[in-house]
């Protein structure tokens, strides 16, 4: 991209819970007058000012737009090299940023794990931007940098150490610790909400090919895991994986959309680690019900107002505490094209998501705006948007580490 703009980057949202995340991260590590040129941006002037007063300086514009002003929406693109978004619920709020920064040509990456928001925006989208050399990016937070990443990791290490790429790629979820942010739970709820009221969402959520190309919606995965099972691959009891639902189908889309990459029979699951042992057992069947009722519960009904009642409302999230005390530890079990088995790591230094979350975003919007990127432009994934030079910024910058062993 060869613009000339006033800023490299617009974190839009920066009042708001995880927003400040992003500004504070970008303001400790790039400056207010060095090489990256950025901005916060926001609604609400008055809160806005509050806020950068608490994480930045007054060296810092602040831009103001809202999401049903589209003239304002693309008052604000028009400024900037890359749009990084944590207005969310995405699927409430983003659809005109994102038709704002394809029709200005520009870069664009969000945190949103909405599987029917952006399965909408593929449709809508998609080709427009690929004409127009936009790469837009969902999903560059805990769902689904670490899988798409550690997958598009995986297969570049085997391809280039042993010269054979994974045929089948098994991620558990091993260690894990953090919060839920209000914001999050308006978004799954929202998801939710949708996919109880309309058919044709329940159907994209379900299946698992459901983010790629329409003509390529087949393949030899099936659904995610939703029982406790024992697993051979980490011999332990598994069970769902609240986030393999948009990560596994980021991963697939991935693959279809780099030229099946990983190869046209690829394989790939996502599931949580419980132990071993009856106790392991347990804990995963008492982790599943629970997943199950906030999963099932009817929107409007009193289970779900009960339910809510334990969550956090937009704005608030996590302690600072909690966030730098977090952790997580994916462990991928590899299958080899010849049959032969590898392993492989990816683990982050704070809580997924938000301490690291905001590492993730604010790092791949630096990446849009800086970095040599492929050849590549449409409604895009992390791997396929940025590649290797996402992957360098996540070791270097973000706290995360990649291994790979065979
Ligand atoms: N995938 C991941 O790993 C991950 C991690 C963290 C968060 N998220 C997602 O990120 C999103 C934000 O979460 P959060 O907890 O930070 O939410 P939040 O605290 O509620 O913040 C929402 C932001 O959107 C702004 N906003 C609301 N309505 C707007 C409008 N009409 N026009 C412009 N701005 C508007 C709010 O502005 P005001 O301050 O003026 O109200 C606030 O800045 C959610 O969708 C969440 O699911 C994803």
């Amino acid at each position: 991209m060869n613009l000339s703009r006033e800023f490299d980057v617009i974190v839009w949202g920066a009042s708001g819970f995880t927003g400040r995340l992003v500004a504070l991260y970008l303001f400790n590590k790039y400056g207010a007058t060095g090489d990256l040129k950025w901005a916060m941006g926001g609604r609400n002037l008055t809160k806005l000012e509050k806020v950068r007063d608490e994480v930045a300086d007054k060296n810092i514009p602040l831009v103001i737009a809202d999401s049903d002003d589209k003239v304002s929406l693309l008052n604000m693109v028009n400024r900037t090299k890359v749009i990084c978004t944590t207005v969310g619920p995405y699927a409430k709020y983003g659809s005109n940023l994102v038709e704002a920064c394809i029709e200005s040509h520009i870069h664009y990456c969000d945190l949103a794990g909405e599987v029917q928001w952006i399965h909408k925006m593929i449709n809508s989208h998609h080709k427009t931007a690929k004409i127009n050399g936009s790469k837009i990016v969902h999903t560059c937070g805990f769902d689904s940098i670490p899988s798409d990443m550690g997958v598009y990791f995986i297969q570049r290490e085997a391809k280039n150490k042993i010269g054979i790429i994974a045929q089948e790629i098994k991620m558990r979820v091993a260690a894990i610790s953090g919060g839920i942010s209000g914001g999050t739970y308006a978004s799954l709820s929202r998801v939710l909400e949708e996919a109880q009221k309309d058919k044709t969402i329940y159907k994209v959520l379900t299946n698992p090919y459901g983010l790629n190309p329409t003509n390529d919606q087949i393949g030899e995965d099936k659904s995610d895991l939703k029982s406790v099972v024992f697993d051979s691959a980490s011999k332990s009891w598994i069970g769902p994986f609240i986030m393999a639902s948009i990560n596994t189908k980021v991963v697939r889309r991935s693959n279809s959309i780099s030229g099946h990459f990983y190869g046209k029979s690829f394989r790939y699951d996502e599931a949580t680690i419980f132990g071993k042992g009856l106790f392991g057992r347990i804990k995963g069947i008492l982790s599943t019900i629970s997943i199950g009722l906030v999963m099932n519960a009817k929107h409007g009904s009193l289970l779900k107002k009960f339910l809510d009642s334990f969550f956090p409302i937009p704005g608030d999230g996590p302690t600072r505490k909690k966030m730098e005390k977090g952790y997580y530890n994916l462990r991928f079990y590899i299958t080899l094209k010849d049959g032969s088995n590898a392993f492989a790591k990816v683990t982050g230094d704070m809580d997924p998501g938000y301490g690291s979350s905001s590492k993730m975003l604010a790092e791949s919007a630096v990446c849009l705006a800086k970095d040599k990127l492929p050849n590549t432009s449409g409604i895009l994934t992390p791997s396929v948007a940025m590649g290797n030079s996402l992957l360098k910024r996540l070791k270097k910058n973000a706290g995360l580490k990649f291994s790979f062993e065979n």
